[in-house]
């Protein structure tokens, strides 16, 4: 019996509703309270979604991202809108203190950024915002503005990143994979000294509720991390990162980027060049390095010991995404979708943590609740695999829940209860992208 979810015109009216409230001029801020800046990944997710409504801003999106891109071809997590009190996030500008700290690394003079990174969805938004409407991406130059730059962001991650020399992305910071408090990080967390508590204040706790967020010690352990990095100044060849993996979701999409580059440089009557070679490099060491057929998931490998981690996460799932997986690995993804660690039949959502692993929790953040960006990253790996009846649940699953939700950040994966923030920009782009493309 299916849970009533909101009719599909107002669904897209509503969808369209959030994107507008939460656009700046430029770009589109996650959510005006808990994140009242630019997001790297969230902007890329924004674009995907706003392609349908204005092609010209899903463009916009994507380029006002790609000004704040550093020289050695990092693309910031955040950036800073000046027109936004200090105090309205943390940590601000003044902790990451990027055209400074950042400048030997190649950190614009403006605007302000944080210096880590996050996933690489940009050159699959790019394609997908591109394809929507090719004719206006023409006239703007779009892709020729666009792909050199997605192209040195993608080198910076393949060279400056392969800190464990398997030709995978490393992330540094347990922002960097976008999945904060993962029980996949605890172990190498477990070794970083936290910040002591009275030296910063988190602006987080006054919009979202302590039980939906990190603990306070995982934020003085974000703390530490990311000063020490700046105290590096942010340079990959002199930071000792005390925390340093690689993230099966972070390196699927690197893949599937490197797949959307070659399609970009085909459109620009460009030779594919390095593009496809690299897609079946990432392919193929995203599988030696990550997968585990007994788990039947991908892991994360802990460079620090240089072991897979032993948990399950949703982020061990997303490389069903990438094409040419062997076809055992996606039998396989599909066995675990549809067991009992993340098949959660009310919402038909697939929760960010094992359900029957030991630090489940459906409501703190990405220890447990189900969230709209990887489930659309999912939906997307099951087409591509031809897994039509599967998508098609998931994608009645994630319509109905963000209805219900009202765009929630990410909800109870049991119950569909939301939580984090309400009005939440990328729930709102993701249902509009999936209502506009058939079930099949
Ligand atoms: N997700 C982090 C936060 O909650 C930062 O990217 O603020």
């Amino acid at each position: 019996m299916d849970r009533a979810g909101v009719p599909a015109p107002a669904l897209r009216r509503g969808a369209a509703r959030v994107l507008a409230d939460n656009w700046t001029g430029a770009s589109t801020v996650p959510s005006r309270t808990l994140y009242p800046h630019q997001w790297s990944w969230d902007s890329a997710f924004v674009a995907i979604g706003l392609r349908h409504l204005r092609a010209d801003r899903a463009q916009r999106e994507l380029e006002s991202l790609l000004a704040a891109q550093w020289a050695d071809g990092r693309i910031p997590h955040i950036v800073f809108n000046p027109a936004v009190p200090e105090d309205a996030y943390f940590p601000s500008p003044d902790f990451w203190r990027s055209s400074r700290a950042g400048r030997p690394a190649g950190a614009p003079a403006a605007p302000e950024t944080s210096g880590i990174v996050q996933p690489p969805v940009h050159a699959l938004a790019a394609w997908l915002v591109h394809v929507a409407d090719p004719a206006e991406s023409h006239r703007r130059g779009f892709l020729a503005h666009a792909y050199p730059r997605l192209t040195a962001w993608h080198d910076y991650l393949l060279t400056r990143r392969d800190l464990g020399g398997g030709g995978l992305a490393a992330v540094v910071h347990p922002w960097e994979p976008g999945t904060d408090n993962s029980p996949c990080w605890d172990r190498a967390l477990a070794r970083v000294e936290p910040a002591p508590p009275g030296t910063f204040r988190r602006a987080d706790l006054a919009h979202g509720h302590p039980h939906d967020r990190p603990t306070d010690l995982d934020y003085g352990r974000y703390v530490r991390l990311a000063a020490d990095y700046r105290e590096a100044g942010y340079d990959d060849r002199a930071a000792r990162p005390a925390f340093a993996v690689e993230d099966p979701c972070f390196n699927a999409l690197l893949a599937v980027g490197e797949h959307a580059l070659a399609a970009m440089a085909r459109a620009l009557g460009r030779a594919d060049a390095p593009h496809t070679a690299r897609a079946a490099a990432l392919t193929r060491n995203l599988v030696a390095r990550l997968w585990d057929a007994g788990a039947g998931l991908f892991r994360v490998r802990d460079l620090g010991t240089d072991t897979l981690v032993d948990e399950r996460a949703v982020t061990g799932l997303v490389p069903l995404l990438v094409p040419d997986l062997p076809a055992d690995v996606t039998g396989a993804l599909r066995r675990t979708l549809t067991g009992p660690g993340f098949a959660a039949p009310a919402t038909r959502l697939v929760p960010s943590y094992d359900l029957t692993g030991p630090a489940f929790d459906p409501q703190r953040y990405w220890r447990g609740p189900a969230w709209f960006n990887t489930a659309w990253l999912i939906h997307r790996g099951l087409r591509t695999h031809g897994l039509d009846a599967d998508a098609a649940r998931l994608r009645r699953g994630f319509l109905t829940e963000a209805g219900r939700s009202r765009f929630a950040e990410y909800v109870d994966p049991v119950t569909g209860a939301a939580r984090g923030a309400r009005h939440f920009s990328w729930t709102a782009a993701l249902t509009l992208d999936l209502l506009s493309t058939s079930p099949r």
